[in-house]
């Protein structure tokens, strides 16, 4: 067991605080939630992000407006209905928010009080991502041998999973374990979550990374000899097909070019059972001022046109194996996936 050097979340107080990613590493300071719609905020504005730590902290956002509505003498099962639409809607990718806001409400059946079953739901996901997270780092550990030189993209720690992470999480267990690895992370723009988070996480376990922008990366596979690239996922198909952090397709583009094995983590959360392909998957589009600026900086030209896809889907055909807690999955996607998700509660 490692000790969890990181909470992107606490309840406490009666309140739920969000550590701000959006200073990190620069500042560590909270934000405080009290209602669906103060959570809601936080995820679109990116105070909290990564795909299974979301879907938690929405859960807790539903108790919250569960306790708000009991104050006000409206608690119905309508309003809370329409407050997890809400809060579904903050990102659209990520799978685990709907997943997520999904257990909550089937877990009001047959309760009388909707604000104590909302609360009990959201603790129980706050403890699942402790124990899926270890399940999948230690599992993902062993796919990575001693000495291994791994690629990443974007952050896949304890900020974006409130646990371990996933495949930030198998490298820090592979650590532990004292295999030799070296680690290099794509700085992941124009949100930076490498540079920022994951080097910042890795920087709290004393685990040496080495920092790239992502038009290095070729470069750094021919050039450092890298053996794997681990990443994480927001939304993965029937098919295999797999949404994550923009930036990883051509990740896996190019370990298929110098043969490098290529996997997503991923709990069985984030599998989509009612999506066929990856082709159905919306991403999200997000500000161009995110591109546009460094910062308060502006780097283009006022008037630039920009695309900000957050986002994009790499094919079950690039992929070597998906890292789950239940254990590796490995192709033909279409016959083992759906096995996999057999196991979901
Ligand atoms: O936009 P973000 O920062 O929420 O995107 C996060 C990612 O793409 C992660 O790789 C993914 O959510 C997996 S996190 C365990």
């Amino acid at each position: 067991m490692v000790d969890l050097p990181v909470q992107p979340f606490r309840f406490k107080g009666g309140k739920l605080h969000l550590l701000d990613q959006r200073v990190l590493p620069w500042k560590k300071t909270w934000v405080k939630c009290q209602s669906a719609r103060d959570v809601f905020l936080a995820i679109r504005q990116m105070v909290v992000r990564g795909a299974p730590v979301i879907g938690t902290v929405a859960a807790y956002g539903l108790f919250l407006e569960a306790r708000k509505a009991k104050k006000e003498g409206q608690l119905t099962r309508q309003r809370i209905e329409k407050a997890a639409r809400f809060l579904k809607s903050a990102r659209p990718t990520a799978v685990n928010l709907s997943w997520a806001l999904e257990r909550s409400l089937q877990s009001l059946e047959g309760k009388e009080d909707m604000e104590q079953a909302l609360f009990e739901e959201a603790q129980r996901q706050e403890r699942e991502n402790i124990a899926w997270t270890e399940k999948i780092s230690r599992i993902g550990a062993e796919i990575i041998p001693h000495g291994a030189r791994i690629l990443t993209i974007c952050n896949t720690g304890p900020l974006a999973t409130g646990g371990y992470g996933t495949a930030l999480g198998a490298m820090i267990f592979a650590w532990n374990q004292k295999k030799k690895i070296q680690i290099f992370a794509c700085e992941t723009r124009p949100y930076l979550q490498g540079a920022r988070l994951t080097a910042w996480e890795l920087k709290q376990l004393k685990i040496p990374v080495t920092l790239i922008t992502d038009g290095m990366a070729a470069w750094t596979m021919e050039k450092k000899g890298i053996d794997l690239v681990l990443v994480g996922a927001d939304r993965i198909a029937l098919n295999g097909d797999t949404a994550n952090k923009i930036g990883t397709l051509q990740l896996a583009i190019l370990a298929h070019h110098f043969r490098i094995p290529f996997y997503p983590f991923a709990p069985l959360s984030s599998f989509d059972p009612h999506l066929a392909s990856g082709e159905e998957i919306s991403i999200e589009e997000r500000n161009p001022r995110e591109i546009l600026f460094l910062g308060n900086s502006r780097i283009a030209p006022s008037g630039t046109e920009v695309f900000n896809p957050a986002f994009d889907v790499t094919p079950a055909k690039l992929i070597t194996g998906i890292v789950t807690e239940e254990g590796l999955i490995s192709p033909p996607f279409s016959e083992s996936i759906p096995g996999a998700l057999k196991k979901l509660p």
